[in-house]
């Protein structure tokens, strides 16, 4: 279960493995984690999954209601996400096997009946939708309640973003504790020019709640600045926009959920409140329009930083990126190593926020292997607030 110690001699557990039986797996699949953008998939459709180092296959029924079940079709293991939605079933494109959503075998053709205790079966998992998102659970036994938590006093309009990340999915989460990180990444990187800040490092107090973690920080001269963390890996945030639609709406409220793709890669999901006056209503959606159609043309976060990072370019000539305050973020990860060896590591008092946060992560984990009671986290509809 132990990861490397670092320079102090502090042995960490294996953050970075979220495999099946692995212990961080193990913790992570206790809770419904995001799958897809709820946009990305249309009724009728099927998607191959890859999350927490394991594929499914999501598809969604004529009715809209999605599914989830295994990767592979039970006959001769073809991926089922290339075949069609029949109803609320999928077929195999190899020789027309076909599954509902408990993952029941319904239809071998020119074999018998597959009957109600047929092998035939593959594995299902609960789906759910909330908010622009498609969620599975992937762990034994029943499924906790969804959504675990309703986070937005009002939904107003809601903007879902995502991307891919050539890194350990930890490395993110060690990012989100590491204010320091925005004088640097994202005031030389570029994506913050537009709010006026000068480089200025923090001073910053993390601590534990019921719900998870806090992180307070404050740069000289700015008002205190809350950031939430709903654990196991959801930050709760105030952000400015991304490139080119900054016009309305203003910061976003926001959460932002990391999850494991396999253990070198890791997709980020963003849902976003925000508000728009009626009156704004025609421009925010051209605008946003435009922004969907500037994602689709860019080239990829993981392409340009396994580019950035093989010294074919540098964040600089990337400035009009649309997700640029992204890139700036898969770089530093990705430079990292894909799975960094925190061996090599040489923690200072900048660091005290990934210290922490590691801290109870390190001790939920060992609960859960040494089969002990894990933290019930609770949600109470605390509020981050935004500082500038
Ligand atoms: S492999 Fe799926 S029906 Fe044969
Ligand atoms: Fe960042």
């Amino acid at each position: 279960m132990d990861g490397t110690a670092d320079k102090s001699g502090e042995r960490w557990v294996d953050f970075a493995s979220a495999g099946p039986g692995t212990p961080g797996g193990n913790y992570l699949r206790l809770f419904w984690q995001p799958i897809a953008k709820a946009a990305d998939l249309e009724a009728g459709k099927a998607l191959p999954i890859h999350v927490m180092d394991e594929k499914f296959t999501l598809y969604r029924g004529e009715s809209g209601t999605p599914y989830v079940v295994g990767f592979r079709c039970a006959h001769r293991s073809t991926q089922l996400s290339t075949g069609w939605v029949r109803g609320e079933a999928i077929q195999c494109m190899y020789h027309g096997w076909t599954y509902d959503g408990a993952g029941s075998c319904i239809a071998r053709p020119g074999e018998d009946p597959p009957g109600p205790a047929s092998r035939a079966g593959i594995p299902s998992y609960p789906a759910r939708e909330h908010l622009g998102l498609i969620y599975g659970y992937f762990g034994d036994g029943e499924a906790p309640a969804f959504p675990a938590n309703e986070y937005f006093k009002n939904v107003e309009i809601i903007e879902n973003h995502a991307s891919d990340f050539p890194a350990n999915w930890f490395q993110t989460m060690e990012n989100h504790f590491d204010e320091t990180h925005l004088a640097f990444v994202h005031t030389f990187g570029g994506s913050h020019n537009n709010l006026g800040r000068a480089y200025q490092l923090p001073e910053m107090d993390i601590y534990e709640t019921d719900y998870g973690m806090v992180r307070e920080t404050q740069v000289p001269g700015s008002k205190l600045r809350k950031t939430l963390y709903m654990l196991p890996n959801i930050m709760r945030i105030l952000i400015p926009t991304f490139n080119d639609i900054a016009e309305i709406g203003g910061w976003r409220d926001t959460y932002i959920i990391v999850v494991p793709t396999d253990d070198a890669n890791h997709r980020v999901y963003f849902t976003q409140n925000l508000h728009v006056d009626d009156a704004d209503l025609g421009a925010y959606h051209d605008m946003h329009a435009r922004f969907a159609e500037k994602i689709a043309a860019a080239p990829s976060i993981t392409q340009l930083t396994h580019e950035i990072l093989a010294g074919k370019g540098h964040i600089n000539d990337y400035l009009d990126h649309p997700y640029l305050l992204l890139l700036e973020d898969a770089i530093t990860q990705g430079g990292q190593g894909q799975i960094v060896d925190r061996s090599l590591e040489l923690l200072g008092r900048t660091d005290a926020g990934v210290a922490a946060m590691r801290r109870v992560w390190d001790r939920e984990i060992r609960a859960l292997a040494d089969g002990k009671p894990t933290k019930d986290w609770v949600y109470k509809g605390e509020e981050p607030e935004l500082g500038f």
